[in-house]
């Protein structure tokens, strides 16, 4: 097995996650953080509680700029801190290297292409439970670890599947982004506005649950995504009824949301496109000024 250098952009449910496996799996991991946070895990490291993997540490150097070449940058912060976060790390550092934001949404793609030219950007996608409840401790709940890659990132993938990753690598990149989001767009969308979890949304506004599935399945159409609205309804229902979503946790606990890399991406998507998305919009345009 060839070791990667691999540094990871914002540690937290996500990179935090995948930093420990990756590190116990003889990676060099470097975690880039804010300064707090990065001395935290310099000097303690990362500990993981997963229902999958049980209780792991790892040694990982952390660091609050990236000071020399890896194979790959693992973005993991969120899209609100996404910008701050990047100037962490310096183009001329990263030069060549194999990016893969794993960030919701898709506008980040074009982002960091433009910022890192000479590096290549892969999309991914994550599908997981998992959190960061103090810096450098992570929460992995359920089995669920689920990565997407376009290819280009092969090495990585296989480092991933060789630390228990459950590693899909797809030839679409719309498809792997839209795809995601044909389905976190709704439920997030109806779940902060509702102020409730999806089972709530489900009885009570199911009407508006389907019509958004529709409207964020017909731009992911025009983007040139493969999408099935009829297979993303039938998923959004066979859901717990307690399931919630992270923009409405953060909406509840007045922290800032990824309403516009999830909810704005869509609206501006369908405008390049002309399509119309009239319930989506409203939704979108509500929460955008909703305080709290
Ligand atoms: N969590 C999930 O289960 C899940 C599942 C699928 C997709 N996603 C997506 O994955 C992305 C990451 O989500 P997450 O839940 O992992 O977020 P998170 O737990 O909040 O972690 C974000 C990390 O970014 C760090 N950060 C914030 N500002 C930074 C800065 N200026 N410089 C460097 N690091 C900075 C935070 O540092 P501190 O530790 O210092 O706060 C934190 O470690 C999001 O787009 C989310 O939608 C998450």
């Amino acid at each position: 097995m060839t070791s990667l250098r691999v540094a990871v952009l914002g540690p937290g449910g996500v990179g935090g996650l995948l930093a420990v496996l990756l590190a116990r799996q003889g990676h060099a991991v470097t975690c880039l953080a804010r300064p707090g946070t990065a001395r935290h895990i310099e000097e303690h490291g990362l500990r993981l509680t997963s229902d999958r993997f049980g209780e792991l540490t790892a040694e990982v150097d952390g660091a609050d700029r990236l000071a020399g070449p890896v194979d790959v940058l693992l973005v993991t912060t969120k899209a609100t801190s996404l910008d701050e976060a990047l100037e962490r790390v310096p183009a001329e550092v990263l030069g060549d290297a194999v990016v893969v934001p794993l960030l919701n949404g898709v506008e980040h793609m074009a982002a960091l292409r433009e910022r890192y030219a000479a590096a290549h950007v892969v999309a991914g996608t994550i599908r997981v439970f998992a959190s960061r409840p103090a810096p450098g401790e992570i929460r992995h709940e359920g089995q669920l670890l689920a990565v997407q890659l376009a290819p280009g990132a092969e090495p990585l993938a296989a480092a991933l599947t060789d630390a228990g990753v459950d590693v899909t690598v797809r030839p679409d990149e719309a498809g792997l982004l839209w795809d995601k989001l044909c389905f976190l767009a709704p439920m997030a969308l109806l779940t902060t506005r509702a102020r409730a979890p999806l089972g709530t949304v489900r009885e009570q506004h199911g009407d508006e649950l389907a019509a958004v599935i529709a409207e964020v399945a017909a731009v992911a159409r025009a983007e040139g995504a493969a999408s099935d609205p009829a297979a993303t309804r039938e998923f959004a229902w066979s859901l717990p009824d307690g399931m919630h979503s992270s923009m409405q946790r953060d909406a509840a606990e007045g922290n800032p949301t990824e309403l516009e890399a999830i909810g704005g991406a869509v609206l501006r998507a369908a405008d390049r496109h002309g399509v119309e998305v009239p319930l989506t919009r409203s939704i979108v345009d509500e929460l955008r000024v909703r305080p709290g």
